[in-house]
Parts: C-alpha cells; structure tokens; sequence
C-alpha cells in the first residue's frame, strides 16, 4: 500500500506539470480525484490494510487526497497568468480605453417629471388624450367659437377630414370629464402643435401640461394656492409669483401666472401658464354630450391651468434658442445627464 500511495503521487504530480489547459486540469481532477478515481479506489483498499496501520495509511491518504487537489489548482492558476500575458502581448495596456458614452433623459422630460412629481404629491392623477382631435374637443366644448383666431387655417393643422393637431392639451379636460364624474383632479402632459414659423423662440410642435381640478366650492383661493405651492417646489423657495387678469374663453375669471426669480429673465417678471375658473359653458357642454347633468355648474365649480415645457426649459435652463431642444446635438444633451 505504501508502495502504491508513492506510485500514484508521483505520477499524478507528474501529470500536472504536463497539462496544458483547463481542460487537462478537469479531467485529471475527475481521474485523480473523482468518486470513482484513483484514491477513492485505493480508500477502498483499506479493507484489505492490517488494523494497525490504517491510521497511517488513512492519514497519508488525506495527505494525497489534499496535495493533488493543491497543486491542481495551483496548475490551474499559473495556466491561467500564462494565457492573459500571452494574450496582452503587443496591447499597450497603459492607453486609455474606449470612451462609455452613458445616455441621460432629454432635458423637456427631466423637467415635465419634475412637475408631475408635485402635482401628483397634490393629488392629481394623469391623464391624457389623442394628438389628432376633433374641432369639437379642441374648440367648441371649450367655449371657443366658430370665429376665434386659433381656428383659423393660417394656425392649425386640419387634417383632409376635418380633424386637427390639437393646438393645447385643454381637450384633455373635456375628455376626462366626459369620461369621468366629478370630483376630478387631473394632469395631462402632452404635444400640441401650431403653424407657427420655427424661429428661436416658436416650434410647430412643443409640450404642454395641462391640470384640472372640479369639486363642491373650489374657489380662486384654491387656484392660487394650488398654483403657487406648484411654482414654489418648481423653482425654489425665494420665486415671487403673481396673478394677472387675462382673457380665455375656457374659464372665467382667467388669469396668466408670473413669475420672479434672481438669476431667470434677467430677474424680470416672465409668464409662465394660463389658468382660471371653469367657465359654466363648459361644463354644460360636458353634459350635454354626456347626456346628464353630472357636471352641474350650480353644484360644481373648477380650477384649470395650462403651461409650455419648452419655454419653462428655456428660462430655467438659460437657452438662447429653443431649437436646442429638438436638435438632438449631443453636445446640449450632455449637460443634462443626472
Ligand atoms: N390652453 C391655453 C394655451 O394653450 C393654456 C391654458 C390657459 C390652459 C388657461 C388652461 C387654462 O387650462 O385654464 O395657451
């Protein structure tokens, strides 16, 4: 047995330093050391060791067992070192690597997330509604009569069928009544589109967000708060805003919200979103097309508001061309990663 322990050391040693590859080093852990490899076999034997020197030839097993499995995994290492120099030969490993470019949400989407988040912490939920209206979403329910420039063909998309781009997201409000009862209280984010000549400051096509808010007794109290939180946890703390007297004929009263703050506009007054109460005519232009009087304007009143994201983006962002936003030039984009 002694003689046979010796034997087998040394040929599995042997065969180590023969191997070339990983491949080599399995098989001759499966041959070596494997259930029904060489050691297990002689462990067997052991039946056949007089009684007094199994603890011997059990220890020196173990040894064999743990020297072939030790220098198996040293092989294996040393094989491994060999190929990685081998395959650095002639790589200047000193140079520096391939840049990563890491992709970052486009500026308009940073900024229309940001207003969501505060708007939903108040309890809005989104909504939206098609790109491709009808006269009737985007016009006539919303009290904007048959003569009203915005009608025009000289600044609205028509389709041949009469449908149109919508030219503000305030259609969303008249979808989302038609679908739902009060109370709501909804935003919707979303394109919108007018034939306007693309120069610095105007796209045929930009981003709007719209809000809705329809409950027992809302009052301009609640418009100005509401509105002025959201601008707030916009833009900071020290923004000054202020409610101007405006005409829509969506709401009545209606106002247009400015804003100031060190550092944006030169630290001049800049609008920032249209808004106002409800206008009755709405409401029961929602219910005649509903069918009931669910939106009862004796019973329920709203809030509305609505603001461009690009010329936000631009005043935040101190753009000189809002053309920066759809351009896709790396360069911009860049700085916006987070
Ligand atoms: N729809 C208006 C626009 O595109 C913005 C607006 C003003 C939306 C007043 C409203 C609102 O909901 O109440 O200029």
């Amino acid at each position: 047995m002694d003689s046979e322990l010796q034997e087998l050391q040394e040929s599995a040693l042997a065969e180590i330093r023969e191997s070339r590859n990983r491949i080599d080093i399995e098989n001759l852990r499966v041959r070596f050391l494997g259930k029904a490899g060489a050691i297990s076999l002689l462990s067997e034997n052991m039946r056949n060791v007089p009684k007094e020197d199994r603890p011997r030839i059990g220890k020196q097993l173990n040894e064999l067992r743990n020297s072939v499995a030790r220098e198996l995994d040293k092989r294996l290492a040393a094989l491994e070192t060999a190929a990685e120099a081998e395959a650095l030969v002639g790589i200047d490993e000193t140079l520096p690597g391939t840049p990563f470019r890491v992709g970052s949400m486009h500026p308009l989407t940073l900024l229309q997330d940001r207003a969501v988040r505060i708007l939903r912490r108040l309890g809005f939920a989104l909504a939206d509604g098609p790109d491709v209206e009808t006269e009737w979403y985007c016009f006539d329910a919303l009290n904007t009569p048959a003569n009203h420039p915005a009608r025009n063909d000289s600044d609205t998309f028509y389709l041949p069928d009469g449908r149109l781009l919508r030219t503000h997201t305030s259609s969303v409000q008249i979808r989302t009544m038609i679908a739902t009862r009060p109370p709501v209280r909804v935003i919707g984010p979303g394109a919108a589109y007018r034939r306007d000549e693309i120069d610095s400051t105007h796209l045929s096509q930009f981003n709007q967000l719209e809000g809705l808010y329809v409950d027992r007794k809302v009052s301009v109290a609640d418009l100005k708060g509401t509105l002025e939180y959201f601008v707030r946890e916009l833009l900071g703390p020290e923004v000054e805003t202020r409610l101007r007297p405006h005409f829509f004929p969506f709401t009545e009263p209606s106002f247009e919200v400015d804003i100031r703050l060190a550092g944006i506009n030169n630290g001049a007054w800049m609008e920032l979103l249209g808004c106002g109460m409800v206008n009755p005519p709405v409401f029961e232009s929602v219910n005649e097309r509903r069918g009931d009087q669910a939106y009862d304007p004796e019973n329920w009143t709203g809030f509305a508001f609505g603001m461009g994201l690009e010329r936000l983006a631009m005043v935040l962002y101190g753009l000189p061309d809002i053309r920066l936003l759809i351009e896709n030039d790396q360069r911009f984009l860049a700085q916006f990663v987070q």
